[in-house]
């Protein structure tokens, strides 16, 4: 099996993350008959330095073309270039797992299209508007990834965040995404995303999925990576019906960039979430259990890291093999 991946290394630490995570697309080319054929496009703000342009038309072209985008973290410009990806690519749901590997682990799915960032807005002098568009395909469409995800990862009841005693959109979202969730066999309970917020802080272990609109989604997966100590082993992935952008939650982290201390398990783990997306779920399973295992070890140089990973993957392999 071959697979078409769209690179974007990105700013600060994005490069040497990905550059991690590539030797880890490698490692399973050697050991396995799946073939990567990887292309590297420009974004961001090195790109726009260089060529006056965060989001190049060409690199948008590009990436049609392939399966999937693995896309390292982006500076200032990062709005232009995650946002146009998402919307025109109809990427409609934004999973975040919030996984310490240790004890918290829930996963949020954040509806990724429309919501608060449904428009550009409008700007007076002293007045200004955003419009707040929900849909009841949209709401179907991110409660049916939740519902697939919960079946194929064992995980029977689902909480649906939103603003339902205030906002008319959100009595849209919670009607749909009850109606949806009634038609597998999973349980849900509700939350007011302000209550939600706080449950979180005080008592996360309540929560496997949390399915919510786009803003409440964008803070509550802040919020919720505050849970973790380093916010470097976090991935995410923004699915849609033909398309897949995975990317590390993490920012450009300019200050230790180039200083060999990125963490690049969120890369790494994006290229699990897109291993799965792929259907390859037991090569996905050995990238997990080889992170897994080297978070044990509590390394903080990314090439000790890095080495334990590759060294657990090959080992994995092995094992695989000898079986
Ligand atoms: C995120 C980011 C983006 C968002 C920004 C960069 C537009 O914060 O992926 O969570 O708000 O969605
Ligand atoms: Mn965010």
């Amino acid at each position: 099996m071959s697979y078409k991946i769209s690179i974007i290394k990105g700013d600060g630490i994005g490069p040497e993350v990905i550059n991690v995570a590539i030797k880890v697309l490698k490692k399973i080319e050697e050991k396995t008959d799946v073939r990567f054929e990887l292309t590297e496009y420009g974004a961001g703000d090195t790109c726009q330095k260089k060529y006056g342009e965060a989001f190049p038309k060409e690199t948008f072209e590009g990436i049609k073309k392939t399966d999937v985008l693995l896309l390292g973290a982006i500076g200032e410009t990062a709005s232009k270039v995650i946002l146009p990806l998402r919307q025109n690519l109809n990427l409609y749901a934004n999973i975040r797992p919030i996984n310490t590997y240790n004890e918290t682990d829930f996963v949020i799915f954040r509806e990724n299209t429309e919501g608060l960032y449904s428009s550009k807005g409008i700007r007076q002098k002293n007045k200004a508007i955003d419009t707040r568009i929900i849909t009841k395909k949209a709401t179907k469409n991110i409660t049916k990834a939740a519902c697939d995800y919960a079946i194929s990862h064992n995980i029977d009841r689902i909480t649906i965040v939103d603003k339902s005693n205030v906002l008319e959109t959100c009595k849209l979202f919670r009607e749909t995404a009850k109606e949806t969730i009634s038609q597998y066999n999973l349980k849900y309970d509700t939350m007011y995303v302000d209550n939600a917020a706080m449950q979180i802080a005080i008592k996360p272990e309540q929560f496997q999925i949390i399915l919510t609109t786009n803003l409440f989604g964008d803070i509550l997966s802040d919020l919720s990576a505050s849970l973790v100590v380093n916010l470097g082993i976090l991935p995410s992935a923004n699915i849609g019906e033909k398309f897949g952008m995975f990317e590390p939650v993490h920012g450009t982290a300019p200050d230790i960039a180039g200083k060999n201390i990125a963490n690049p398990i969120g890369a790494i783990l994006s290229v699990k979430m897109m291993l799965e997306y792929f259907g390859e779920t037991k090569i996905a399973k050995i990238i997990e259990d080889a992170v897994s295992k080297t978070l044990q070890e509590k390394y903080t140089k990314t090439t000790d890291i890095e080495s334990s990973i590759l060294t657990e993957i090959e080992r994995a392999f092995k094992t695989v093999k000898n079986q």
